[in-house]
């Protein structure tokens, strides 16, 4: 445990400060200014349109936690860790780095799901989280982003892990807005994709798709493509 006491440990383990201060840094694009450069937070902030006062809180704080490190003269730099929360960052985890406010009121009741098995999201929205999701267009907007972002992360070490076909179709049921098909259709020139998700996620235009219409009749209507096509549902 690095030297540190059970109890110094423990706190850790239960402070929600961190995940939530990652979170921000990395939305307003504070983790990013850093990048690989040792800088002032005062310079950061100005570069990121947020409080000076603030950012060099955040900064210390998350020294503290072993994100930054301290280079002298009043500037940081990420440590090895920090730089995980990097763009582009060989084996970085950027895309689980980002935050979602409706996640804090879901986990708040998350006690339901302790007593009773049943999803918590429910308790606090009145709905299934897919149907809020329908509901809400600009949280939609930030989910799936972060969904491909996330996976985009996971698809370096994912992807070679499967025994893919060389040809034939791949139907990535619930597969988003297609970063593992738009991946896997580079390698393997001579397959077909078919994207399966929610009418909302799929919808829009996209560049090398054609879209064809749900079992259920109840997704945009039919164009297909020889390679690549996207079909839509609204009931897996
Ligand atoms: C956790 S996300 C995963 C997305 C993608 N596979 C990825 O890894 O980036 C789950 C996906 O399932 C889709 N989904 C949920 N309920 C669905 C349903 N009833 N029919 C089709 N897709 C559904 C969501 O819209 C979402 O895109």
């Amino acid at each position: 445990m690095d030297g540190q006491s059970p109890a110094s440990r423990a706190a850790q383990l239960i402070d929600y400060w961190t995940p939530l201060l990652i979170r921000m840094s990395v939305d307003a694009g504070i983790i990013e200014a850093f990048g690989r450069e040792e800088r002032s937070p005062l310079d950061v902030a100005a570069a990121t349109s947020t409080n000076p006062d603030a950012v060099a809180r955040v900064v210390r704080a998350l020294a503290s936690r072993g994100v930054f490190a301290e280079a002298g003269d009043g500037l940081f730099r990420l440590t090895v860790v920090g730089r995980c929360f990097l763009e582009g960052e060989r084996g970085g985890i950027v895309g689980l780095a980002t935050f979602k406010g409706y996640e804090i009121h879901a986990w708040a009741e998350a006690p339901h799901t302790l007593r009773t098995g049943g999803p918590a999201f429910p308790e606090h929205f009145g709905q299934g989280f897919w149907e809020w999701l329908v509901d809400h267009p600009s949280f939609a907007a930030h989910f799936n982003s972060t969904m491909r972002r996330r996976t985009s992360s996971l698809l370096d070490v994912a992807l070679p892990l499967m025994d893919w076909p060389d040809e034939g179709t791949v139907v990535d049921i619930g597969g988003g807005n297609g970063v593992l098909m738009e991946r896997l259709l580079e390698r393997r020139a001579g397959s077909r994709g078919v994207i399966f998700d929610l009418p909302h996620v799929v919808e829009g235009p996209r560049d090398g798709w054609a879209r064809v219409s749900s079992p259920t009749g109840s997704s945009s209507s039919g164009v297909t493509s020889s390679r690549r096509c996207l079909q839509a549902t609204t009931s897996m």
